[in-house]
């Protein structure tokens, strides 16, 4: 056995005929096997070496318990072990979403969302952000982060909205491709620390319409599609080839050339025509014209959309060009009918083998056959002090001072009284949003970090009393210099946070106008995924700061309000000012149909 894993590290020979060697060695069970990712939850380690599969994930809150670095660690590195237990130990790749820090983790950093790098226009912070990253996700032993989102949003109502660094594609493309630097360390890829990049959703997941998401009937029974929440997310683009590239295709000529080796594809359509299923944009665009040579890995069961006849499903897409399959639970149906699919010349075993060949060229370039179980020795790199105070940083820069009326901001540290309401203010969960510990994020202390309320404490002199009460209820007689009301989104990924209205609800009117009562001037602090509709609200308090989904590390927050950092963030996207009329034209950012409240690049300095 020894000798024949030895072929993996052959001294002298180039990576390409490295994995020429390997594909001809292989059988084609192998090779289904490479193109083949599951979830971890659906398998056990000894059918990672039975199948021979090529990698593993964590779906957003797919996570060992208890939920430590320690266990992710152990956790991956059972599965990776499997892996070189096969016949020509070839390592998997275990991929995550780790879209704001290393996400899933207990314990680890949470930096800002895109929306918020975004808003600091500052593509060397957001590389050092993603350096970070990859060095809490590699001392876990995870080599693969299904990130940057180099979506370009194009509708505020789409949940997704807060992964996409902005509505303007060369911004997108300048702190995307930053995003790849960073995780890769580009001229070192493959060195200790780096991880593989994936941009996605391949092509124009942000430019979906509303009200076009297809509910695939035979993935669904009627109840349950009727709960389905989705109206925009997975839905379907209808521009022009030439609009879908001139706002969608920039990013990803900018993070290729930056270096990316895999590209996940997108749940939406075009103009009716599934992502997954497009031959064109996959084999045509992105691999011929683009001259992409890394590979394509599809999204979450996304292939399962394309046909009630399953097997018609592995058959269209690996045709279309995608190399590997997120399965990601059945994933022996997925095997047996891509080996049907070659037994009746439906596929080709050319395509087999380009597949296997990407995947493996990518394998050899991150060094896995060399790194194997975690790169770090030491686990204590996961929410290092560094890494926060880089949070901090992030968090600092990204704040977008709406209005600011009597110069309300900086506040005075020396301050006699201070009066502090909503739920968010004191809420790890709520200041960090969708896909953080759980795929649609949480409440509460679900990870280490440090809240609203407790940077504040942190920061005001011992003099300074501080009152918060999440509703705005303080005792009879408490009047106060200042307020802070904090307002939120509830955390939500993907389509579940689909909104068509996207106004204050009428509990954050009342606290804004409860606790105006209390206090002689007000600053509304916004944690959201995007902007919220506040226009007949503005005026209700003296100063309005967007503070985004900023994570774990809160003192950035409290270093501009406090004063010891000007503000300086510059809005990602234009500022709606009305509701969105359904059946009128839809105030779409980017079109500027009606004058939005404030515009792209809107800060107050
Ligand atoms: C999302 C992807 C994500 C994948 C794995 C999908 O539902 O669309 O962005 O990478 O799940 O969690
Ligand atoms: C997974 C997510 C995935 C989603 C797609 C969830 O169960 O944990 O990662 O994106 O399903 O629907």
């Amino acid at each position: 056995m020894v000798t024949q894993k030895t072929i993996n590290r052959q001294a002298g020979l180039s990576i390409k005929d490295q994995v020429s060697s390997l594909l001809g060695r292989m059988t084609l069970d192998e090779k289904i096997g490479q193109m083949t990712q599951v979830d971890q939850r659906a398998v056990e380690p000894s059918d990672v070496t039975r199948f021979s599969l090529g990698s593993a994930l964590s779906g957003g809150g797919s996570n060992p318990s208890p939920n430590n670095p320690r266990n992710w660690a152990e956790m991956v590195s059972r599965l990776q072990e499997a892996a070189l237990n096969t016949r020509l130990g070839i390592p998997l790749v275990y991929g995550v979403d780790a879209v704001h820090g290393h996400s899933n983790v207990v314990g680890a950093t949470i930096f800002p969302h895109n929306i918020g790098l975004g808003a600091t226009r500052d593509p060397d912070l957001v590389e050092r952000v993603a350096r970070a990253t990859a060095l809490e996700m590699s001392a876990t032993g995870v080599y693969w982060d299904f990130a940057p989102c180099v979506a370009v949003p194009q509708d505020l109502r789409w949940g997704r909205t807060y992964e996409g660094f902005s509505q303007d594609p060369d911004l997108v493309a300048d702190l995307g491709s930053a995003y790849v630097r960073g995780l890769q360390n580009t001229s070192e890829f493959g060195s200790p620390g780096t991880v593989l990049a994936c941009p996605k959703h391949f092509l124009g997941d942000g430019g979906t319409t509303w009200g076009t998401t297809q509910h695939a009937d035979w993935l669904f029974d009627n109840e349950q599609a009727a709960d389905y929440r989705y109206k925009i997310d997975q839905g379907d683009v209808q521009l022009s080839e030439t609009q879908l590239r001139n706002i969608h295709l920039t990013p990803y000529i900018a993070a290729i050339n930056a270096g990316a080796r895999s590209i996940m594809v997108s749940f939406s359509s075009w103009n009716g025509v599934k992502s997954h299923a497009n031959h064109h944009l996959l084999t045509g665009v992105l691999k011929s014209e683009l001259g992409f040579t890394g590979f394509l890995v599809s999204d979450w069961g996304a292939i399962d959309q394309l046909d009630a006849d399953y097997y018609q499903c592995v058959v269209t897409s690996i045709n279309a060009g995608l190399d590997m399959i997120m399965v990601p639970f059945e994933y022996q149906r997925f095997i047996s009918n891509l080996q049907d699919a070659l037994e009746n010349g439906d596929v080709s075993p050319d395509r087999i083998d380009d597949a296997v060949r990407r995947i493996l060229t990518v394998k050899f370039e991150l060094e896995l056959f060399k790194r194997k179980i975690a790169d770090e020795p030491s686990l204590n790199i996961v929410g290092s002090e560094n890494h926060r105070s880089l949070a901090r940083e992030a968090v600092r820069k990204s704040l977008v001072l709406l209005k600011n009326d009597q110069n309300l901001i900086p506040l005075d540290k020396n301050i006699a009284r201070i009066i502090i309401a909503g739920s968010a203010a004191d809420s790890i969960g709520l200041q960090c949003g969708g896909w953080t510990i759980e795929w649609q994020g949480g409440r509460g202390n679900i990870t280490s970090g440090t809240s609203l309320l407790d940077s504040i404490y942190q920061t005001v002199s011992t003099e300074t009393s501080v009152h918060f009460d999440e509703f705005g209820n303080f005792s009879q007689g408490i009047q106060a210099e200042v307020g802070i009301v904090c307002l939120h989104e509830i955390p939500y990924a993907e389509g579940v946070g689909d909104r068509a209205d996207l106004s204050l609800t009428s509990d954050d009117i009342d606290l804004i106008q409860r606790v105006g009562t209390r206090c002689q001037q007000l600053v509304v602090i916004i944690f959201s995924g995007r902007p919220l509709v506040i226009t007949n609200q503005l005026p209700l308090a003296e100063a309005w700061v967007a503070a985004w989904l900023p994570g774990t590390e809160a003192q950035g927050i409290t270093d501009v309000i406090f004063g010891d950092y000007p503000p300086q963030g510059k809005l990602p996207y234009n500022w709606p000012r009305s509701g969105f009329q359904p059946n009128h034209g839809l105030e779409r950012v980017g079109t500027g149909d009606i004058a939005p409240l404030f515009p792209f690049g809107y800060g107050l300095r």
